[in-house]
C-alpha cells in the first residue's frame, strides 16, 4: 500500500517540487520504506529517490537539486515486488531515452509473463519490481501513440491485479495521467492546478474540491482540466466532493483513529494477500523460495512461531493446514520456543508469523529453528524486515502499514497467507485435497466483500461498546477455528480497554470457567457455522443456554439463517455465510471493533494502548 502524488502546475508555477514533497508527508503512513519523485525538466524526466523514511529522500534533494518544474509525480513505498532498496523505490523510468517516468501502487499479477516478454526483446531492467515491467511497456506504447493518455489506455488493457499508476512524459509536459484499478485514486482540483492523490491527504494542504474516480478508469490532468475516461476509451466523469476532514483526519482516512481505519481496510488486505498467488497454469506460488519441492514434500510436521495477536493467527492456520495436508502442526510462542528443548530436524517446517519482521521473541525462534536444521518460512507484512532474511522462504502479507499498535488488518492478512500455505503445500504434496486449493482459493477471494457487508452492520457493536464503558470483566467462547478467534477477541480488550478478558473454548466451560457466570457478565459466543462438521454448531448452542441460565449476558457471534441462536441471545451478530474454516475471518470482525469502541467510550488512546509497542524488539 503505497502513497502516491501528482501534481502540474501552470508554466510561471515552478513549484511542483514542494508541492509533490508536502503530499509525500502527508502520506508517509501508507508506507515508509524508500520514497522518490520525478519531474519533467526539459527534453527529459529527473528522478531522485532513496530508500528508508522520506528524511533519506529530503537529504538526497538537497545533495543533488532538481531543476525547478511545473510537473512531477512522488512516491511513497511499501515494498510488494523486490525489497526496498534505492533502485526499486519509485518512479522507474521506461524505454531507452529517460523520458517517461511512472509510479505504482499494488501488484501487477501478470507481471512475470510480461517481463519475460520484454526481456525477449532486449529490454535492460534495473530493478526487480513489477512497476519497471508497465514502465518499459508503456514508453513503448507512447513511441508509438504520441500520447500519454492513449499510451496508458493501451498498456492497461494488459495488466491483470490492483494498481494505480501515475505517469509523466517528457515530450507532453505539463501532463499527469492516472490510472485506477482495485487500488485508490483521486483527483484534486485546484483553481491553477490540478492534483492526484491516492488519497486526499496528497492535497489537503492546497485544495479541498475533490473528484472520486471509478474502477478501471484512467484520467488526464493539466493546469487547467481534468479528462476521464474509462479503460474501454468511453468518456466518463468523476464525481465531485467537498473533502470536509482536517489534514490529521485525512491521514487517517476521514476516520477518528488509525485503528478504525485499518480495520476498514481490511477486505483490502485479505485481497491483496491473495493477489498473484497463482500461476498461468493455476497453481499456487510463493515470494521467495529458497527451499526444494522435494524438501517441501518431506516434511513430516510444521511449528508455527509467533506473538500475540501471529500467535492466534497461527492458531486458526493450524486448523486449516492439517486438514488440508494432513501434516501435525504445533503453535509454539516464540519466546517459549527456545527453551523447551524443541524437537526439530530436517523434516520440520518452522513458519514464523510476524507483521512487523522485527519482533525479536520471534527472529530468535527462527534463528534456533535453522540452528537445528529446521526449514524456515516467514509470513510477513514488512518487506525486507529481518525474520524474512533470516528465513528460507517468504511469503508477503499485503496489509499495508499497519500503524494502531493493536493488530487487525494484519491479523486477517496473516491468515489469508497461512491459508495459502497450507494450499500450496497441500497441492505440493497430493493427496486427497490437492484438487480443492482452487476451488478454497475461490471461496477465500469471495471474503473481501462479505468482510465489507459485515463492515457496513457495525452500529449495533458500536452501541453495546458504548453501554458497557463500566464493565470489568468480559469473557468469549469459541470452538474450533472459532477457539483462537476468542483468544483473540480477549486480546483486542485487554490490549485497548485494559479490563479482565479471557478466551475460552466452549467445550472446557463446564471444566471450570462456567464458574465465574454470575448474573450480567458480559460473553461473546463465536458461534460455528450450522454446516460445520461433527454437530459443533448444535454444541455451542447448548453452552449459550447453559451460560444463559447462569444469568450471562450473550452477545451471540452467528452466520446469517441461523435462526437456532435467537432464543438465548441478548444481541444477535449475523456474518455472512462462508465455509467453516474461513469463518475468523469474518467472526473476529465485530470483536475487534467491540474492542474499538469500548477503548474510545473510556476515552482511551486506541491508537496507543498503556505500556505497549508495536514492535518489541528485546526479548
Ligand atoms: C506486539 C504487538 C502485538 C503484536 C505482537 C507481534 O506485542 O503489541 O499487537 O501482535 O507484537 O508482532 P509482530 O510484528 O511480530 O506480528
Amino acid at each position: 500500500m503505497c502513497g502516491i502524488v501528482g501534481y502540474v502546475g501552470r508554466a510561471e508555477d515552478d513549484s511542483a517540487l514542494d508541492v509533490l514533497m508536502e503530499g509525500l508527508a502527508r502520506l508517509e503512513y501508507r508506507g515508509y520504506d524508500s520514497a522518490g519523485v520525478a519531474l519533467v525538466t526539459g527534453d527529459h524526466t529527473s528522478t531522485r529517490k532513496k530508500s528508508g523514511k522520506l528524511a533519506n529522500l529530503r537529504a538526497e534533494l538537497e545533495a543533488d537539486p532538481l531543476p525547478p518544474s511545473t510537473t512531477g509525480i512522488g512516491h511513497t513505498r511499501w515494498a510488494t515486488h523486490g525489497g526496498p532498496t534505492d533502485e526499486n523505490a519509485h518512479p522507474h523510468r521506461g524505454g531507452a531515452d529517460g523520458k517517461l517516468a511512472l509510479i505504482h501502487n499494488g501488484i501487477i499479477e501478470n507481471f512475470h509473463s510480461l517481463k519475460r516478454g520484454l526481456l525477449a526483446q532486449g529490454t535492460v531492467f534495473t530493478s526487480e519490481t513489477d512497476t519497471e515491467v508497465v514502465a518499459h511497456l508503456l514508453a513503448a506504447a507512447y513511441d508509438e501513440h504520441h500520447d500519454l493518455t492513449e499510451a496508458m489506455r493501451v498498456v492497461v488493457a494488459d495488466l491483470e491485479g490492483a494498481f494505480t499508476l501515475l505517469a509523466i512524459h517528457a515530450d507532453q509536459p505539463g501532463v499527469v495521467v492516472g490510472a485506477r484499478r482495485n487500488s485508490p485514486l483521486v483527483v484534486g482540483l485546484g483553481a491553477d492546478a490540478n492534483y492526484l492523490g491516492s488519497d486526499v491527504a496528497a492535497f489537503i494542504g492546497y485544495t479541498r474540491q475533490a473528484l472520486e474516480l471509478d474502477q478501471d478508469q484512467i484520467v488526464t490532468i493539466t493546469a487547467d482540466g481534468v479528462t476521464v475516461m474509462g479503460f474501454d476509451g468511453a468518456p466518463a466523469e468523476g464525481k465531485a466532493f467537498e473533502v470536509t476532514w482536517d489534514a490529521a483526519a485525512a491521514e487517517k482516512g476521514g476516520y477518528a483513529t488509525f485503528m478504525e481505519k485499518e480495520i476498514h481496510d481490511q477486505p483490502h488486505a485479505v485481497a491483496d494477500t491473495l493477489l498473484g498467488r497463482t500461476d498461468a497454469d493455476g497453481r499456487l506460488t510463493l515470494d521467495e523460495m529458497d527451499i526444494t519441492e522435494h524438501q517441501l514434500r518431506e516434511i513430516d510436521r510444521i511449528i508455527v512461531v509467533a506473538c500475540g495477536t501471529a500467535a492466534y493467527a497461527g492458531l486458526v492456520a493450524k486448523y486449516a493446514i492439517e486438514h488440508w495436508t494432513r501434516i501435525p502442526v504445533e503453535v509454539a510462542l516464540a519466546h517459549e520456543f527456545r527453551y523447551c528443548d524443541p524437537i526439530v530436524n530436517d523434516r520440520t517446517l518452522v513458519v514464523s508469523i510476524s507483521q512487523s519482521g522485527e519482533t525479536m521473541d520471534t527472529l530468535m525462534a527462527v534463528k534456533h529453528a535453522r540452528l537445528l536444521g529446521a526449514l524456515t518460512i516467514s509470513v510477513c507484512n514488512t518487506h525486507g524486515a529481518t525474520i524474512p532474511r533470516e528465513s528460507d522462504a517468504v511469503l508477503y502479507t499485503h496489509a499495508g502499514p499497519e500503524i494502531a499498535v493493536a493488530s487487525t488488518k494484519a491479523f486477517l492478512a496473516q491468515i489469508t497467507a497461512c491459508y495459502v500455505l497450507g494450499l500450496y503445500l497441500a497441492q505440493l504434496r497430493g493427496g486427497s485435497f490437492a484438487d480443492d486449493a482452487q476451488s478454497v482459493m475461490k471461496q477465500l477471494g469471495e471474503v473481501p466483500g462479505k468482510i465489507e457487508t459485515l463492515l457496513g452492520r457495525m452500529d449495533r457493536v458500536k452501541e453495546i461498546a458504548g453501554f458497557m464503558a463500566d464493565t470489568r470483566s468480559v469473557l468469549f467462547l469459541g470452538r474450533h477455528v472459532g477457539y483462537p478467534v476468542a483468544m483473540e477477541g480477549a486480546l483486542k480488550l485487554k490490549e485497548l480497554a485494559y479490563i479482565h478478558a479471557e478466551g475460552f473454548a466452549a467445550g472446557e466451560l463446564k471444566h471450570g470457567p462456567i464458574a465465574l457466570i454470575e448474573p450480567g457478565q458480559p460473553v461473546f459466543v463465536i458461534v460455528p457455522s450450522p454446516s460445520s462438521e461433527h454437530g459443533l454448531h448444535g454444541k455451542v448452542v447448548s453452552n449459550i443456554q447453559e451460560i444463559r441460565a447462569r444469568g450471562a449476558r450473550t452477545i451471540v457471534i452467528a452466520e446469517e439463517g441461523d435462526e437456532a441462536v435467537e432464543a438465548f441471545a441478548d444481541e444477535v451478530i449475523r456474518v455472512p455465510v462462508t465455509a467453516p474454516l474461513l469463518a475468523p475471518l469474518l467472526t473476529v470482525v465485530p470483536l475487534q471493533v467491540f474492542a474499538l469502541w469500548l477503548s474510545t467510550a473510556k476515552g482511551l488512546d486506541v491508537d496507543q494502548p498503556r505500556n505497549l509497542a508495536k514492535s518489541v524488539t528485546v526479548e
